[in-house]
């Protein structure tokens, strides 16, 4: 899509949230989509993983759960702890609601408090390891 589509589609998303605030799609164009692309689907070839059907087997793995939070382009963003947690719930329906596993809690503004105080250390290791988890559940990711 081109850059002037965009802006223009997030200004009236932008218009659309009105006095209420911003909705979680506004904040996922404003602050993510430049990277993830509106519908999610990133840009693999470049290192912008594929949420699509894909974050919800997160949830499956040993520290993905805050992983998905953890994570420096979610962790560092200039959004609220509250906006972060509405966001990645909506995120999580949006791109992959069928891979989330049933009784899945969702994030609260305090959970990601949390986990946004605590820094990864290694990303692409965490990320590895997640991978491989998911791999030998048969899942696989990109
Ligand atoms: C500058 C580009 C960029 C921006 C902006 C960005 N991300 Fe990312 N994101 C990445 C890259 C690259 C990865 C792969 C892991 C890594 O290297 O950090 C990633 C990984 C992720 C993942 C984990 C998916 C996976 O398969 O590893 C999530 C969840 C995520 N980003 C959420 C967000 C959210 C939410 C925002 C907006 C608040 C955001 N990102 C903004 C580049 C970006």
């Amino acid at each position: 899509m081109k850059r002037s589509v965009v802006a223009v589609a997030v200004a009236l998303l932008a218009s659309q949230a009105g006095a209420a605030g911003s909705s979680p799609k506004v904040n996922y164009m404003l602050h993510c989509s430049g990277c993830h692309g509106p519908a999610g689907a990133g840009n693999p070839e470049v290192g912008i993983p594929d949420m699509r059907g894909a974050i919800g087997h997160f949830l499956k793995a040993r520290h993905g759960r805050e992983f998905l939070i953890q994570v420096p382009g979610t962790s560092q963003t200039s959004m609220n702890d509250a906006d972060v947690a509405v966001m990645m719930n909506w995120m999580l329906q949006q791109f992959s609601a069928a891979e989330v596993p049933a009784g899945t809690l969702p994030y609260s503004e305090q959970e990601v408090r949390q986990l946004r105080a605590n820094r990864l250390a290694d990303v692409p290791g965490r990320r590895a390891a997640i991978i491989s988890e998911l791999k030998a559940q048969g899942i696989s990711i990109e």
